[in-house]
C-alpha cells in the first residue's frame, strides 16, 4: 500500500497517519518528523533545515529528496509506505515518480484532507507532542490525561518552535503557493481522493479505511 496524505499544516496528516499504520502495518514516513528528529541530533542536515523550518518556509528539494532516497531504501519500506508532508513541490513529485519506478513500484492513492484556516489556526496554537515517542495531542481537540505528560510514555509534552501564530501564517501561505498544486498534479494522475479534515477524528480514519480496504 503506497499512499500520499496532503494537506495544510495541522489538518490532521500525522493524526491520521498514525492512525493507517496501526492498521495496516506500513511505515509513516513523515519528512517534518525525520526533519526534527535530525535537529535533536543536531547532525549537518538538521542544522541546514532549521534554518528553514523555523521561518516556516520548506527545506529545499535537493535534501528532502536525497532524504526521502534514503529512507525508501530501508526494509520496512518494502511493502509500502504512508507519506506525510512529502511531496510539498511539483519537483518533489517528480522526484518521487522518479524513485518508485526505480524500483517498479507505483501510488496507490492521494488522500487529500481540507480544513478552513480558522480550524488549522485553533489546531495548530493548542497542539502538543511527545518528543519520546511522536504522539500528538490538543489540548482543545485530544487532551492527555494527566496535565502536559504523554498517555503512552510520560514524557513531557513540547509545543512545535514553528506552531507560533506568524509562522504558522507563514506555513499556511507556502502551502497555498507550492503545495496545493500538487492537488491537480495528482487529479490528472486520477490518484487523489478529497476528506473533510473537520470531523471528528475517528470519523475522518474511518473514512479513510474505507477508501485504503478497496485497494488490492
Ligand atoms: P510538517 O511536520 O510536515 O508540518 P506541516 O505540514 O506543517 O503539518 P503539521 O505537522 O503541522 O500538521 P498535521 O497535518 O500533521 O496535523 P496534526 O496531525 O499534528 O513540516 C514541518 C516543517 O518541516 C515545514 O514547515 C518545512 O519547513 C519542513 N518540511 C517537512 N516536510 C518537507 C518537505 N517535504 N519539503 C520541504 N520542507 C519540508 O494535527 C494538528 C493538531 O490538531 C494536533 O493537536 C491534533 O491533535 C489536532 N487534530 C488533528 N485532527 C483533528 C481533528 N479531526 N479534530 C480536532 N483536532 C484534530
Ligand atoms: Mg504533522
Amino acid at each position: 500500500m503506497n499512499i500520499i496524505l496532503i494537506g495544510p499544516p495541522g489538518v490532521g496528516k500525522g493524526t491520521q497517519a498514525k492512525n493507517i499504520i496501526k492498521r495496516y502495518q506500513v511505515p509513516h514516513i513523515s519528512t517534518g518528523e525525520i526533519l526534527r528528529e535530525n535537529i535533536k541530533k543536531q547532525t549537518k542536515l538538521g542544522i541546514h533545515a532549521k534554518t528553514f523550518m523555523d521561518m516556516g518556509k520548506l527545506v529545499p528539494d535537493y535534501d528532502v529528496l536525497g532524504m526521502v532516497s534514503r529512507r525508501l531504501a530501508d526494509d520496512d519500506c518494502f511493502h509500502g509506505f504512508v507519506f506525510d508532508g512529502f511531496p510539498r513541490t511539483i519537483p518533489q513529485a517528480d522526484g518521487l515518480s522518479k524513485l518508485l519506478s526505480n524500483t517498479d513500484k507505483r501510488l496507490d492513492r492521494v488522500i487529500v484532507l481540507k480544513a478552513s484556516d480558522e480550524i488549522i489556526i485553533k489546531r495548530l496554537s493548542s497542539r502538543r507532542s511527545c518528543n519520546n515517542c511522536g504522539r500528538i495531542y490538543n489540548l482543545l481537540f485530544n487532551s492527555p490525561k494527566n496535565d502536559n505528560k504523554c498517555d503512552v510514555c510520560g514524557e513531557e509534552l513540547t509545543q512545535r518552535e514553528d506552531d507560533k501564530p506568524e509562522t504558522i501564517k507563514k506555513r499556511l501561505d507556502i502551502y497555498r503557493l507550492q503545495t496545493e498544486p500538487l492537488i491537480n498534479y495528482y487529479e490528472k494522475l486520477d490518484l487523489t481522493v478529497f476528506i473533510n479534515g473537520e470531523s471528528d477524528i475517528n470519523n475522518i480514519s474511518e473514512e479513510i479505511f474505507q477508501i485504503l480496504d478497496e485497494i488490492d
